[in-house]
């Protein structure tokens, strides 16, 4: 890397890595946040070192917390830098514009958004909030890199506020067709926004597609040069460059710690707990976007399907509480806790067989990697979703590389492990139970030349790869050194959006 690609690193997203909660006698309790983006981001900022700037987790301000947030970035290895929110902006920029409009919107499932109008003024002020810290917090030859749906418009309040330091953004959720984008009644302000970034990073060619495509239809004189992994996109008013970054995650420091004796043995107990079965997994934030209860009635149908799967098969639903304050996470719950009773109830042996084993908890790193290990199969089946880094993990930690993933071919991982993945339509619910027959039942060759062939992709592509292809795009002079991997040209994904 050039030493420009060295300069200090300043991440910006919604959310810091750690969650900060009020513990007995009024003591800061500091979790893991939960999810993809921390799960990804975490590895690289200890790695290269800089700032993280971001909200704490509690919808509490005050000098108290800014001391602990900044204790604990000391401890972490890189500098952490709060952006406290009050109960107000938690409830209208967090729970309100950002995931009951943004997230169901850019999923495609536009039924579940409430297009409250206070939400989005809410929505400007914190973007505001965030680009003020910004600018208290970095110097002109910093890099900022902005995360996420919460935060699209940083960069336009950044250049409001004068800063002329490169900003890039990257959407870790998926980007909307135009048909889909078109409904938020402040769509035309949102790309405004994201065009004031220096670069716009996508998951996928398909999220990269769909962005442009919205901007053709919505602001005139649009101009694409290049036909690569980035490209460059003039309007009338700014150039920027785009470009499709499929994200992953530290394949070896996954490797490396599934192969420890301490996970060796926390899987070998899984399989005394549940002997004498294939072992299929799961495992979910709780979100309507993941196809939980999809899963679980395919699952089912495999049962009735194919009666030589009972007692030989078991489900393991790991589900990690998420949201709990927006009402449609708490009816998923319900939903999901209904599904697992109707089935064991409905299987169930004295003594004997349990068909879903379902975990609601937030996992340690080991017992995730436990889980990872002893099962055979991994079902992983998301409605949509940007990437799915659950999918690399599972393969990650295949270290014996005998396991079956299927996954569902509306995850941006698709495209990248499309030549080893057993891919489903999670709306199919009789054709994922044929697929779980179909693992269920493939030869040891099969399974091996298969999870090879995702394992090279993931280890070749892995999260210091996209790191310093997202980077260098950024400075680079000239695009020509981008050409589309070839993994990841291939467009596996239809161009179908459930609604
Ligand atoms: N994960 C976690 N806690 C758990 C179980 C899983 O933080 O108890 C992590 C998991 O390792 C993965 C992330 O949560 O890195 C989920 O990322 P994914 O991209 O699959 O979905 P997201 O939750 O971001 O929608
Ligand atoms: C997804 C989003 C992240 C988010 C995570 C957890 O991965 O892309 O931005 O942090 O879910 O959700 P939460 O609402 O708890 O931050």
């Amino acid at each position: 890397m050039g030493a420009r690609a060295r300069q200090r690193l300043v991440v910006v997203s919604n959310r810091l890595p750690f969650v900060f909660k009020r513990g007995k006698g009024g003591r800061w309790r500091i979790e893991r946040g939960s999810g993809g983006l921390v799960s990804a981001l975490l590895p690289v900022l200890r790695n290269r070192g800089g700032s993280w700037i971001g909200w704490p987790g509690a919808a509490e301000t005050g000098p108290d917390l800014e001391r602990a947030v900044t204790a604990a970035g000391a401890e972490a290895g890189f500098a952490l830098k709060p952006v406290t929110l009050d109960a107000r902006a938690v409830h209208e920029f967090y729970q309100g514009f950002s995931n009951e409009i943004i997230w169901p919107l850019f999923h495609g499932l536009a039924s579940l958004c409430n297009f409250e109008p206070s939400y989005w003024s809410t929505y400007k002020e914190v973007n505001r909030k965030f680009a003020q810290v910004v600018m208290e917090d970095s110097a002109a030859s910093d890099f900022i890199w902005v995360h996420d749906y919460h935060l699209m418009g940083v960069a336009a309040e950044l250049r409001g506020l004068g800063c002329r330091a490169k900003a890039g953004f990257f959407l870790h959720i998926p980007f909307p067709p135009p048909d889909v984008f078109f409904i938020l009644p402040w769509r035309l302000t949102l790309l405004h926004s994201l065009l004031q970034y220096d670069l716009l990073g996508f998951q996928t060619m398909r999220d990269r597609r769909n962005f442009i495509q919205c901007l053709r239809e919505l602001v005139t004189d649009v101009t694409v040069q290049g036909k690569g992994q980035v490209v460059t996109v003039a309007t009338d008013h700014r150039t920027v460059r785009v470009g499709g970054f499929p994200i992953s995650i530290d394949y070896n420091a996954f490797m490396r710690q599934a192969a420890t004796d301490d996970v060796a043995r926390r899987a070998q107990e899984l399989h005394r707990l549940l002997p004498r079965r294939k072992l299929v997994l799961g495992v979910d934030r709780l979100d309507y976007t993941k196809g939980i209860p999809h899963r679980l009635q395919a699952f089912r149908a495999a049962l009735e399907r194919y009666p030589d799967l009972r007692e030989r098969m078991s489900l393991i639903q790991v589900v990690v509480p998420s949201r709990e304050d927006i009402p449609q996470y708490h009816q998923l719950k319900t939903r999901i806790d209904q599904l697992v009773g109707q089935i064991n109830s409905s299987y169930v042996r004295p003594g004997g067989w349990v068909p879903v084993w379902y975990v609601y908890d937030s996992l340690s790193r080991n017992d995730l990697l436990a889980y990872y290990r002893a099962a055979d199969i991994a079902l992983i089946t998301p409605l949509r979703d940007g990437m799915n880094l659950v999918a690399k993990e599972y393969c990650a930690c295949s270290i014996e590389e005998e396991c079956v993933l299927i996954l569902s071919e509306f995850a941006g991982a698709a495209a990248q492990l499309q030549n080893g993945a057993l891919l489903v339509n999670p709306h199919d619910i009789e054709g994922v139970a044929d697929t779980l027959h179909r693992a269920f039942t493939m030869s040891d060759e099969e399974r091996r030349a298969r999870m090879r062939r995702m394992r090279r992709s993931i280890r070749e592509s892995d999260i210091f790869w996209w790191v310093d292809s997202f980077l260098r795009a950024a400075i680079a002079k000239d695009l020509s050194a981008f050409p589309q991997p070839e993994s990841h040209v291939i467009e596996a994904v239809p161009d179908y959006v459930p609604i």
